[in-house]
């Protein structure tokens, strides 16, 4: 949860103890029936003393079930909340009448269901295809700029919330096309990052898998990576879109696991911009921009690496429920705190490990239980979330790794199948016979295009060795 997964992307301190951890936005969790009419809501309470409750109200007058709830306060600074429901109804007809109740007590209300996925309203979760509609839950978050729980560094900081409130309505204004806004860090901001830095940095040599150096040292030329200079969200965005078609989108705080994994679906991490409080500067309750730039960032520009973390996305995409935890889980034990075998060692691809002193050094020692990763077996895995991990599955290789979390979401019940257009830069759905014609038609064009090609640099060897 770089900007957002849950359970999220938690950094520990160096005794491998976490100090916060509970991360869910979840209220309320229903198992779905399929029988069942499903809707999902977007809508702001309005400003009036027990709006909250004659919403409620008409849910239940219309025995209308709430299988999810989110919320975030509006940005607006009244009091009021956004909220984004998942509602199921045995009878389709209910939402149109109930939806004209809930205006009354509402603002900004609309039906954000994907009906094209079936013709209708149905149980499939809404997703997003392309990058603008990632615009749709980038205010469905936890919490918003200044709000830090009691136990976090920075509560009795009230420097440290106004900063954090700055860097969370950066985030918050935020839309699809905009420049990410470039940020002067503070010299307290930067000694604080320099004191991650050269620790990290003095591991990677031995501890981090070659893709990861090779792209940090490229990340060093091109990005501003230093120990006295905080890289710009905007700047490492385009070489991230350079190297691997990922890109940056800022997050004001902790979003769903759907909603993170769905990002990933379209080539989109959410990562934050605010740092780590200065206290203490190798421990962090939630990602910051130091989990981002150094944790991930390196490794989503490797071609490789980024097409194996689009595939847990794309696996995500209109998934049940239940699923979206096993993915979850996947994610976490490979993108986070993912172990790789490079030329007979086990070496760190995962975020969380590559951002954490402490565990990194942790996860290669004798102490560390390492299994194979296998996505049916390591989606089942429970992690404390106050301790290093109790075991780390570890991958041959990227493209390995991915082929399995293929075959894995080939075992998901979706009613279509998912494919990613990088012309248009889009989800497709496939789900029609047209759909499979004009798919079979693009393989064949590859397919000749491919031949071709093999002709091609078969002359060209062997005219080479004449
Ligand atoms: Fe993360």
């Amino acid at each position: 949860m770089d900007g957002g997964i849950n359970p999220g992307p938690v950094e520990r301190n160096d005794s491998g103890t976490l100090e916060d951890g509970d991360l869910s936005t979840s209220l309320d969790s229903i198992p779905t029936d399929d029988n069942k009419n499903s809707v999902s809501l977007l809508f702001s309470t309005k400003d009036e003393v027990g709006a909250l409750a004659d919403c409620f109200q008409v849910f239940k007058k219309h025995k209308v079930n709430l299988s999810h709830i989110e919320y975030s306060q509006c940005k607006n600074g009244k009091g009021n909340y956004d909220f984004f429901m998942n509602c199921e109804s045995r009878h389709s007809t209910t939402f149109e009448t109930m939806m004209d109740e809930l205006r009354t007590f509402t603002t900004k209300l609309k039906i954000i269901t994907d009906d094209s996925a079936e013709g209708k309203p149905g149980p499939v979760p809404w997703f997003p295809r392309k990058l603008s509609e990632l615009d749709k839950f980038a205010t469905k978050i936890l919490s918003y700029g200044s709000e830090l729980n009691s136990d976090h560094p920075g509560f009795t900081d009230s420097v440290y919330r106004v900063r954090r409130k700055e860097f969370a309505d950066i985030a918050f204004n935020y839309k699809h096309g905009d420049v990410i806004p470039r940020v002067t860090y503070t010299p307290e901001e930067i000694q604080t990052w320099t004191t991650i830095y050269d620790k990290l940095t003095s591991l990677y040599p031995t501890h981090a898998c070659r893709e990861f150096n090779h792209i940090f040292q490229l990340l060093k030329e091109k990005c501003g990576y230093r120990r006295d200079n905080i890289p710009q969200l905007e700047d490492v965005s385009k070489f991230l879109q350079d190297r691997s078609g990922f890109r940056i989108r800022p997050v004001a705080g902790l979003l769903s696991p759907r909603d993170f994994l769905s990002g990933l679906a379209n080539r989109v991490i959410h990562a934050t911009q605010y740092i780590r409080h200065s206290s203490k500067p190798m421990y962090t309750p939630e990602p910051d921009v130091c989990h981002e730039l150094i944790g991930h960032v390196p490794l989503l520009a490797d071609p490789s690496f980024a097409r194996f973390s689009q595939e847990i996305g794309m696996a995500s995409l209109g998934a049940p429920e239940e699923y979206i935890k096993k993915l979850s889980t996947c994610y976490w034990f490979t993108v986070e705190f993912g172990l790789c075998r490079q030329d007979g060692e086990i070496k760190a691809f995962g975020a969380g490990l590559l951002s954490s002193f402490g565990e990194l050094q942790y996860c290669l020692s004798d102490k560390a239980v390492v299994k194979e990763f296998e996505p049916s077996k390591t989606a089942e895995q429970e992690y404390p979330l106050s301790e290093f991990q109790p075991v780390y599955f570890v991958s041959a290789s990227f493209e390995e790794a991915k082929d399995k979390i293929r075959a894995y979401a080939d075992t998901i019940p979706r009613p279509f199948s998912v494919m990613y257009n990088p012309y248009i830069q889009s989800v497709e759905l496939i789900n029609t016979h047209s759909q499979l014609l004009n798919l079979t038609r693009a393989m064949k064009g590859d397919m000749n295009l491919l031949e071709d090609a093999l002709k091609k640099v078969g002359k060209s060897r062997t005219v080479n060795s004449e």
